[in-house]
């Protein structure tokens, strides 16, 4: 075990878990606020450069496929950060028009020995306005991208969702204001944490809300900002089969597979995240896969822990990964670790690059 693994997993770690989830989430974010001088020496240990890595996706470069999930920096804090520990792209939100508080607290909560997550966050976050002049900001500062920006969208905690004419105002108003920083944009209709949300994943809502966002987005600049889809895990086949059907037919750009699943056991009620979610993520990367002939990027998202967690997932289908779960558990050499298991496993089966994976 490389040293900064054994620091982080026997020393803080340790320390970290005896705090409330959410507190110590926001205390780490501020010490990586402060610790922007010593970015350069973060970037040159944790970052993996390898061209057997790096694909072009929708004319925007990913210099590896491991990405930063949604709802780790739902404010922007630290957009010009993430690079450093090694990720490629990041997933900013889920981003709301106005600002909102979320659910009560606490509503964040470990299980180490399932090595899982539950959150009710309720999308608790500073609305459109603030993170876009966060994003901007930041942009100024680095002088470009260093990292790929994704934006997650999300509706307002009390616009009804069967308002679809307010749902499609919440997500066109983010979608807008956020614009010029977005790489890509995600629809977020699956969090089990705003209720009825994941009713928009049913083919009506579904239908008109992916039209219109595209139609906008089109509007906007030519080619097209790409606009993916996040699924929820607790979709059954047949339901995750009509979604996809609906969103091609609207000329979706690629979809995120999944988000957390409300199947949480004796847990806390809310999302599940980390290893219990893995299986049923990649099942549902392989119906998307299927149903697409592979023409689509996937972003596997659920349950990646390690290197043969992740090939799972890419021989399933994905074309990219993200992850939240396992920062947290294995700390801030995850991405690291990860790249280097994949070259190796990649070296050992004679592969020329990380798609050769694919279906
Ligand atoms: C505390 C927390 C907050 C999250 N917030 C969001 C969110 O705002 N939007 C979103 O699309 N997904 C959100 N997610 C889900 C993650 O993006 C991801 O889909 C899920 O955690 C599965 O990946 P993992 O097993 O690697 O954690 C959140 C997850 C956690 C643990």
């Amino acid at each position: 075990m490389a040293i900064i693994d054994l620091l982080y997993q026997k020393l803080a770690r340790p320390i970290f878990f005896r705090f409330d989830p959410e507190t110590m989430h926001e205390w780490v974010m501020g010490c990586l606020r402060w610790a922007r001088p010593v970015k350069p020496v973060l970037r040159s240990y944790f970052r993996i450069d390898d061209p057997r890595l790096a694909q072009e996706i929708w004319g925007l470069h990913f210099a590896n496929p491991i990405g930063l999930a949604g709802g780790f920096d739902k404010n922007a804090l630290l957009p010009d950060f993430w690079d450093a520990f090694g990720f490629a792209f990041f997933e900013i939100g889920t981003v709301t028009p106005l600002p909102q508080p979320g659910n009560p607290k606490p509503r964040l909560f470990r299980y180490p020995a399932d090595q899982a997550l539950v959150n009710r966050m309720g999308f608790n976050n500073d609305g459109c306005e603030a993170i876009a002049r966060r994003l901007g900001e930041s942009a100024a500062r680095r002088g470009g991208p260093t990292a790929v920006v994704g934006v997650s969208l999300g509706k307002q905690k009390d616009t009804p969702a069967d308002d679809l004419a307010r749902v499609i105002r919440d997500y066109q108003t983010s979608l807008e204001a956020l614009y010029p920083h977005a790489g890509f944009f995600v629809v977020n209709v699956s969090s089990p944490n705003t209720p009825n949300l994941r009713d928009l994943q049913e083919a009506g809502p579904l239908r008109q809300l992916l039209s219109a966002l595209k139609e906008r987005l089109a509007s906007l600049d030519s080619p097209a900002k790409p606009l993916c889809l996040k699924l929820s895990p607790d979709l059954g086949d047949d339901a995750v089969r009509q979604a996809v059907d609906v969103a091609l037919a609207c000329g979706i750009d690629g979809f995120i597979a999944t988000n957390t699943t409300n199947q949480t056991g004796s847990r806390e009620s809310g999302g599940l995240s980390g290893k219990p979610l893995r299986p049923r993520s990649t099942e549902v990367i392989r119906l998307i896969a299927r149903q697409t002939g592979g023409a689509l990027p996937i972003i596997g998202c659920g349950g990646i822990f390690t290197a043969e967690d992740a090939i799972e997932k890419l021989q399933a289908g994905a074309w990219l990964l993200q992850l939240y779960t396992s920062f947290v558990y294995e700390g801030p050499a995850v991405v690291r670790n990860l790249l280097r298991g994949i070259l190796e496993l990649m070296d050992r089966q004679n592969l020329s690059h990380v798609r050769d994976w694919r279906p």
